[in-house]
């Protein structure tokens, strides 16, 4: 797949024919649309002023240019935010309540630190209604790592210990994709708008967006430093796109990155994620995970917005995430 801008047909009221008028006179892009004034966008592409409009009005929004809120839009906006429950009093408290909607929360450390672990609980807990610390939703999964279990779902579900709680049901409405490339892995985040616009007024909307893992491929594919800027723009508008869907669904977003073993490979300081600071600057949060003594790992909160660094134990068990 190329690389896939927002196309100007993704703007309300272009159909197929004004998006060639639009093109044949030269506006190839929703920028240059954004930009353009109502009368010579009428003129050139014979639509109404009216609609030309709307159509600019949204290219702007789209774009995300020129548009500023008040504080107290923000402010009325993140009213909504809403926090998914790890079920671990430690964790919630690290994260001041849990995972937030309208925010993507990135989780790294190495191998078998318990990210896979803690995106199936959270595919979980996300069905549960709100008194249980759920968001009564459900999970879009996007799997590239092969390693979505649903006999863990299966425990995970069992270790809840809330009575009938049917794990074929919380299986429903885990809706995973194997992605195979990087490129297939965006394509997947597109297809995604499509699931989570269906569901949006089912009584199973979509509240939470699983990549595990966000950058596997992503490494693989661009493996020499010469190929790091375009591996970063890639994986920006990536995140850009995840933050849409979020947005638009007042949903969580929880994506993986592996830290390399090897710290000789790519960056200097084994800690530092791959992906390296765009992931770190796009995304929300984000929590470090290692593995500590005894079976014991901790979360460690690194970046944070509005809360403080700090740190929670958590234990890994057959029944899920649990407290130490
Ligand atoms: N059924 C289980 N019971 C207890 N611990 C488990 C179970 N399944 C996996 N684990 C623990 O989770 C670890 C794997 O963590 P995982 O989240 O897959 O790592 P990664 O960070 O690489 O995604 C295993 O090494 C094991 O310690
Ligand atoms: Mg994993």
């Amino acid at each position: 797949m190329a690389e896939r801008p927002l196309e100007i047909e993704d703007l309300p009221g272009v159909g197929p024919s004004t998006a060639d008028k639009l093109r044949e006179a030269g506006y190839l892009s929703v920028e240059s649309i954004a930009t353009a004034s109502p009368a010579e966008l009428s003129e050139i592409s014979e639509i109404s002023e009216s609609t030309a409009k709307k159509i600019i009005k949204a290219a702007r929004e789209a774009a995300d240019i020129g548009g500023f809120k008040t504080g107290k839009d923000i402010f009325e906006q993140r009213k909504n935010v809403r926090k998914l429950s790890f079920r671990v009093p430690e964790l919630d408290a690290l994260m001041g309540g849990g995972l937030e909607t309208q925010a993507i929360t990135e989780m790294y450390g190495e191998f078998g630190s318990g990210k896979s672990q803690i995106v199936h609980q959270m595919a979980v807990n996300v069905q549960l209604p709100e008194d249980d610390g759920g968001l009564g939703g459900s999970a879009i999964y996007i799997d590239t790592e092969n390693t979505f279990r649903p006999e863990r779902i299966e425990q995970m579900v069992h270790g809840l210990g809330i009575d009938n709680a049917d794990p074929q049901e919380f299986l429903n409405n885990i809706h995973i994709a194997r992605a195979h490339t990087s490129d297939h892995q965006m394509l997947l985040v597109d297809n995604s708008r499509d699931l989570a616009a269906e569901l949006k007024n089912s009584n199973r909307p979509v509240k939470l967006f699983i990549i595990d893992s966000l950058t596997a491929h992503f490494r693989a594919e661009y493996a020499g430093r010469g190929t790091l800027a375009a591996r970063q723009q890639k994986l920006n508008r990536h995140m850009h796109e995840l933050f849409k869907l979020i947005d638009e669904h007042n949903a969580v977003a929880l994506v993986t990155n592996q830290v390399m073993s090897n710290p000789a490979v790519f960056f200097g300081d084994p800690t530092k994620p791959i992906g390296g600071n765009i992931v770190g600057h796009t995304a929300t949060f984000r929590l470090y995970l290692r593995k500590s003594k005894g079976g014991k790992r901790i979360a460690r909160l690194v970046d944070s917005p509005n809360l403080p660094e700090g740190e929670a134990p958590f234990m890994v068990e057959e029944a899920g995430l649990k407290s130490c």
